[in-house]
């Protein structure tokens, strides 16, 4: 191998400086987060300036995902480049406090921007449980401007409490969340124009995520959860819109695993407070629309839009009434999982949709590499291709799975909200596999069920395929291999990847053909692996349904860092 090629593999090598070619100024970065934004209910189809100002004019990746379907881990993924199992900040109760213990606020994506020369600043929220009694104590760390959202008004939309650079808390009384954040970023813009050094800006409204505010019962403050509120100019907007219709929305036959199989059909009374669910989120976002206009026309404004990238996306999708759910996310199903994901800046075609999977452990890697900055070798992820070259050589070239893991309970929101009801043993892998050619998800759940869905045939996830019978496991189904064959292919990937490290989260099939002979599942398919697969990669299970990732509990586990079962 060549000495350079070594280096950069070894994660070593240290990229100078980057520069766009067009202004030679290095790029700013402006991120924005919406929390709970679905794709699959087509949200964005309701957002005219998200469509104009970074859809038309940047790219598309179709094929996102988030690696956990909830706020705290999927944020902490976000800014660290790591799966939850290896940034451990999953647990539901966890949040700022959580993250704190774990390392996270000493080691992460603001830290290393600031290191290679970027001012960093950030709007919104930023995690959740960061609250008024706890924001100076530490502080959230990395940020040379910062104005968070805090707990317990964090999602209260019309009572926001924001903390501005560690100062006192301001309590905005019966000011609209959303447009407070967009005021708050466009200061920030206004500040960032005056430095000559580049500048990176997150800005996390909580739109379209539920609405809550603490109301005072018999003299106690208890919170109330509600749909989210739109700001009042667009209250009354989309009155006959409703939850698309699609085959999994309250399915006459139950669909999912146990639990999920178990819900009651929805009746009349549900369905309608769903519908009006699903509007009032895409009246939330209007406000987050109308901000990213004011955000392309400032940097506009201070001559700043061509060299920079502006990145969308959203913490976590969301469902509202699919398999019978009421509105929630915490599951792998599509909704929750396959997000949006726009990027328009120098150097991104324009009014390009992008067929590679990403997920949300490549954005650390794709902000370092927008700034030029060193990868690190304990990041989960890789730098999403921005340019028409690199996503041209992406396209059948890059990774094709998405593992999605969850610990612990799930909960559910609106009017019917399962009250005061956590469920239990919401614990899960799922596999993900995407091409154009096929598209499959696998999971395995804490009580050893499994599920199967061939997304091709079957994109609602209503025919679990598992356990699959002799007839269908003979049956050729792929590339002329039986589902058998290929079941055990989908296996033994969530068996390394549920305990990935960095590059092995990327390239897993090569945990698994050291030699480097296979490198997607077409290649893995072949009959000469069919021995290997069956009986020398243990099979995924597990001993226990946890709250968290625990080794102990995990069943049988593959070391990357030992060594792997011959093959
Ligand atoms: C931003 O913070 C970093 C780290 O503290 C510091 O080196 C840099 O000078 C700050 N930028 C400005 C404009 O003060
Ligand atoms: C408030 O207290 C009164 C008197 O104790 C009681 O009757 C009522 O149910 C309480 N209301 C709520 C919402 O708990
Ligand atoms: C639907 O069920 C709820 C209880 O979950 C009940 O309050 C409501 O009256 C029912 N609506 C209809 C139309 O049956
Ligand atoms: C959840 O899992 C635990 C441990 O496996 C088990 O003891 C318990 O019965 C399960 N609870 C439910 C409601 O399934
Ligand atoms: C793998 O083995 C190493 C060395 O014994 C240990 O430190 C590490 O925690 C193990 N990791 C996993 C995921 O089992």
């Amino acid at each position: 191998m060549h000495a350079l090629s070594m280096l950069v593999t070894a994660g070593l090598f240290l990229a100078p400086p980057a520069l766009t070619s067009s202004t030679g100024k290095r790029p700013n970065i402006v991120f924005i987060l919406s929390d709970d934004q679905d794709l699959e209910m087509g949200s964005i189809n309701y957002m005219p300036l998200l469509d104009k100002y970074l859809s038309a004019k940047g790219t598309t990746y179709e094929r996102h995902y988030c690696t956990t379907a909830l706020c705290c881990p999927a944020r902490a993924s976000i800014l660290t480049g790591k799966m939850a199992h290896n940034h451990n900040a999953h647990s539901m109760e966890g949040g700022y406090p959580k993250v704190v213990q774990e390392g996270i606020n000493d080691d992460y994506l603001p830290l290393w921007l600031q290191e290679a020369g970027w001012d960093t600043y950030y709007v919104g929220k930023l995690w959740n449980a960061h609250s008024t009694d706890n924001y100076n104590s530490p502080r959230a760390r990395g940020w040379n401007g910062s104005d968070f959202l805090l707990d317990p008004y964090t999602y209260d939309f019309y009572n926001p409490t924001f903390v501005r650079n560690y100062d006192e808390p301001i309590h905005h009384e019966n000011e609209y969340s959303t447009d407070l954040v967009s005021q708050k970023a466009l200061g920030f813009l206004d500040d960032a124009s005056k430095s000559a050094r580049p500048f990176f800006l997150g800005v996390a409204p909580v739109a379209p995520h539920s609405n809550t505010e603490y109301v005072n019962v018999n003299g106690t403050m208890k919170p109330v959860t509600s749909a989210p509120l739109p700001a009042k100019r667009h209250a009354n907007l989309f009155d006959e819109v409703v939850v698309p219709r699609t085959p999994h929305f309250n399915p006459k036959t139950p669909s999912g695993v146990y639990w999920v199989r178990d819900l009651p059909r929805l009746n009349q009374s549900h369905v309608d407070a769903n519908d009006l669910y699903y509007r009032q989120r895409l009246r939330s976002l209007q406000a987050v629309d109308e901000m990213i206009e004011a955000i392309v026309q400032k940097l506009e404004e201070h001559n700043m839009l061509d060299h920079t990238y502006i990145i969308y996306t959203s913490d976590n999708g969301f469902h509202v009434g699919q398999h019978r759910l009421e509105p929630g996310k915490f599951c792998p199903f599509e909704e929750d999982v396959h997000i949006p994901l726009f990027i328009r800046g120098p150097g991104v075609p324009e009014n390009e949709h992008a067929p590679i999977v990403t997920t949300h452990t490549d954005l650390a890697p794709t902000f370092l590499s927008m700034v030029g900055a060193p990868m690190r070798s304990d990041m989960d992820g890789e730098a999403i291709p921005l340019t028409r070259h690199d996503i041209d050589a992406s396209i059948g070239n890059r990774y094709e799975h998405v593992q999605v893991e969850y610990w612990g309970y799930a909960v559910s929101e609106g009017d019917y909200a399962y009250q005061g009801y956590l469920i239990p043993n919401n614990t899960y892998k799922a596999l993900r596999i995407v091409s154009d050619e096929y598209s499959f998800y696998y999971s395995i759940w804490c009580n050893n069920e499994h599920e199967l869905y061939d997304m091709k045939n079957d994109p609602y996830q209503l025919e679990n395929r598992y356990p699959i019978s002799p007839a269908d496991g003979n049956r050729a189904a792929f590339f002329g291999r039986p589902l058998s064959q290929v079941l055990n292919r989908f296996d033994a990937l969530t068996m390394v990847l549920k305990t990935c490290k960095s590059e092995g989260c990327v390239k897993p099939w090569k945990l698994l053909h050291p030699a480097g002979d296979v490198t997607n599942l077409k290649d893995a398919v072949n009959p000469k692996f069919d021995s290997f697969y069956e009986n020398d990669v243990p099979k995924v299970k597990y001993d226990h349904c946890s709250q968290g990732f625990f080794l102990e509990f995990e069943g049988p586990i593959y070391n990357q860092s030992i060594a792997f079962i011959p093959g």
